[in-house]
């Protein structure tokens, strides 16, 4: 995006708040005064929740970048999700409404099941029992998910949590060989997956995929399968193998296991995610401070009411699955929706049937998805009754103002609140957002507002000193908050040298460039690293790289993000070929279907060229900031690092005749 043609003066009030103060001031006043003592505001907030020992402090900020937080006291994740909303009365109220792809020739949905809190609580505590009593499943060991979206992964997941064990949940449009390299990493013991899912109508095969990554993980004795379509064809290893079903026949009914008493930053989960290199980094999660972060953000960002139905579209194999599709809304007690399949399957209104069918009040989405309907137009959606939404926000990627534009006036009727909330996979939690629960400040199409209170969130330059409104920046978080990261997995160097060592002053750096307007609205421009976003996913331009060159015919490959209308951006790759191979149209497929077998669909590349050099620097490094200005038609800026100019060269000549074949066709 362009910072230039951002609508920073264009203040919408939806006619809803009416009743309701909107006062951008008030809401700096209320920031600033939480910023004065960030542990103290944090801590009353923490009160809210029930602890089985109280903190001895609120931070520990003795070993920095190394933060933790409620140190000292004790919890349990599916004590806090699900014991605690029993109390609370929650009981028969419905927790989760799963529906399923299948649909019959009316198109309804033919499998939807609804789980009460208690559902769910006595669910998990025979998963538990299970893990515990018949796997022995110990403290702090972690247990890897390569599932679809199914009650059943949900149960796993507190489980899990409830026995003090972590998860690594891999998404399950990855390859085997992404999943083996998170296994490898993990050192899991037990993976658990489904024999297959839905998707588009057409069975994937789950089991398959774990089977083929297995076989390169040693450290793996049991692979525990979900009977999710019925399957009666799938390889079983003797031993190995043990059937959900089977394992659970004679667990009793009512047990009870007692929740573990963990520390509040023990570890809840890893989840990995791409940086700059082709190694994927495990983020380490905790417990406490997660379930206070979240806790927070529920209901500042999404006002979540007892009588809300909430459903966000995010895969549980992200983090925006983990937090806010997951633990977030059985923090607070909520109803939520988790549909198995694709959006626009059997027809491009699903969601905006789920939307109608339980009356959802709060949505969450991804720009693409937003941009994807866009095309399909908005009579799929003037079929559908959407009054009920009062709350719908997007996340993942910087939404263009045209997109949050159309789904302002398509999806809310003008009238909701629709924050572009901005967080990573290491922040945890939302960071910067309207906060419709707490103040209410105007919305501006595609703004991302302001950091929540409690984060010092800021846009700074290379020095670290804030950027005058305007001028494009870094984004950066000054103070630690609860949510955060405490580690990367195994690589402690990594965490303090990706996160908190750019700058001259001990800054967390995001990777995102960002710029504030005259209000104080922040809005995020997109990446500053060499990661991807494509379709609000995140995949490193190194990861596809490695893969490509692991192919016989590949010597080199470089590969640069595309602007592309609905997925934001897409991989590109240029290659450079060993002596023997041709470039040929076969030989483009070949090399994308690699990528797609080595990473997953989501990364491969869009386009590939055939070049006999890349621009490199005199060093060896790849100069992908010219490749990306070939690309787009840009100046090339600095190339007085460039080894060999006719490097630049080639790639325009690729690119020219590729763009003139286009023409032509
Ligand atoms: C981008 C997703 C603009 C950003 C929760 C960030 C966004 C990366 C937004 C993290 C937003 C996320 N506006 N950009 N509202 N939300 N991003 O780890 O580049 O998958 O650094 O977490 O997504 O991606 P991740």
């Amino acid at each position: 995006m362009s910072e230039t043609a951002l609508p920073f003066n264009e203040k919408i009030i939806p006619p809803s708040w009416r009743d309701r103060t909107v006062d951008i001031e008030e809401f700096k006043r209320l920031r600033e005064e939480s910023l004065k003592n960030i542990e103290e505001f944090w801590a009353k907030i923490a009160e809210e929740l029930p602890w089985f020992k109280k903190w001895d402090k609120v931070l520990d900020a003795s070993n920095p970048p190394f933060y933790k937080w409620f140190v000292g006291a004790e919890t349990n994740m599916s004590y806090l999700c699900l014991d605690w909303q029993l109390q609370q009365g929650r009981k028969n109220k419905v927790a989760l409404i799963w529906e399923g792809e299948p649909v019959n020739e009316k198109g309804e949905p033919t499998e939807v099941r609804k789980l009460t809190y208690y559902d769910l609580w006595r669910e998990t505590n025979r998963i538990a029992y299970m893990l515990k009593n018949k796997l022995g499943v110990r403290k702090g060991e972690i247990i890897t998910f390569y599932c679809p979206m199914i009650p059943e992964l949900a149960a796993f997941l507190l489980a899990t949590a409830r026995i003090g064990a972590a998860h690594s949940v891999v998404f399950s449009g990855f390859s085997s060989q992404a999943l083996a390299e998170r296994i490898k990493d993990a050192e899991s013991r037990i993976v658990v997956t489904a024999d297959g899912m839905y998707r588009r109508g057409k069975i994937l095969r789950l089991k398959d995929v774990v089977d083929e990554a297995v076989k390169q993980c040693p450290t793996v004795e049991k692979v525990i399968v979900i009977r999710r379509v019925g399957l009666d064809d799938i390889n079983v290893v003797k031993g190995r193998d043990l059937f959900f079903d089977e394992l659970m026949e004679d667990v009793p009914k009512n047990v009870y296991v007692e929740p573990e008493r963990m520390k509040s930053d023990d570890m809840l989960f890893i989840l990995y995610t791409s940086g700059t290199t082709g190694k994927p980094k495990g983020i380490v999660h905790d417990i406490g401070g997660y379930a206070v972060g979240l806790y927070a953000t529920m209901k500042w960002i999404f006002d979540v009411r007892d009588d809300d139905i909430f459903f966000n579209t995010a895969d549980i194999g992200w983090i925006t699955g983990h937090s806010y599709n997951l633990y977030g809304p059985l923090l607070t007690g909520l109803t939520f929706i988790w549909y198995e399949g694709a959006p626009d399957y059997p027809a491009p209104d699903r969601w905006w049937s789920i939307i109608e069918r339980y009356g959802v009040t709060i949505f969450y989405t991804s720009p693409t998805a937003i941009r994807m309907f866009m095309r399909y137009g908005e009579d799929w959606i003037k079929k559908h009754d959407l009054s009920t939404l009062r709350i719908a926000h997007t996340v993942g990627e910087p939404i263009n103002p045209e997109a949050w534009r159309w789904y302002f006036k398509n999806l809310c009727n003008e009238d909701c609140a629709a924050s572009s909330t901005w967080w990573m996979t290491e922040t945890g939690i939302i960071m910067i957002s309207h906060t419709p629960g707490l103040k209410l400040i105007p919305l501006k199409p595609g703004t991302n507002a302001m950091p929540i209170p409690g984060v010092d969130a800021d846009v700074v330059n290379e020095k670290g000193e804030p950027c005058p409104p305007g001028v494009k920046g870094y984004l950066v978080i000054r103070t630690p908050w609860p949510g955060m990261l405490l580690t990367i997995y195994k690589d402690p160097e990594r965490y303090i040298k990706t996160y908190w060592s750019k700058f001259p002053i001990l800054l967390y750096y995001s990777g995102d460039f960002a710029v504030k307007d005259q209000d104080g609205y922040i809005w995020v421009l997109g990446r500053a690293d060499e990661v991807l976003k494509v379709a609000g996913h995140r995949i490193g331009t190194a990861e596809i790289e490695s893969a490509l060159v692991q192919h016989p015919a590949v010597a080199e490959a470089a590969v640069v993000g595309k602007p592309d209308p609905v997925k934001g951006e897409v991989p590109v790759a240029f290659v450079v070929l060993r002596q023997g191979y041709n470039p040929s149209p076969d030989l483009v497929k070949e090399l994308k279907v690699w990528v797609r077998k080595s990473i997953g669909p989501v990364a491969e590349p869009a386009e590939i060229y055939f070049v006999t050099k890349l621009p490199k620097t005199r060093s060896g490094k790849i100069m992908r900031r010219l490749i990306k200005a070939v690309l787009l038609a840009q100046p090339l800026g600095d190339v007085s690092t460039l080894e060999d100019e006719a490097s630049v060269e080639e790639v325009k000549r690729a690119y020219e005749e590729f763009k003139k074949l286009l023409e032509g066709q």
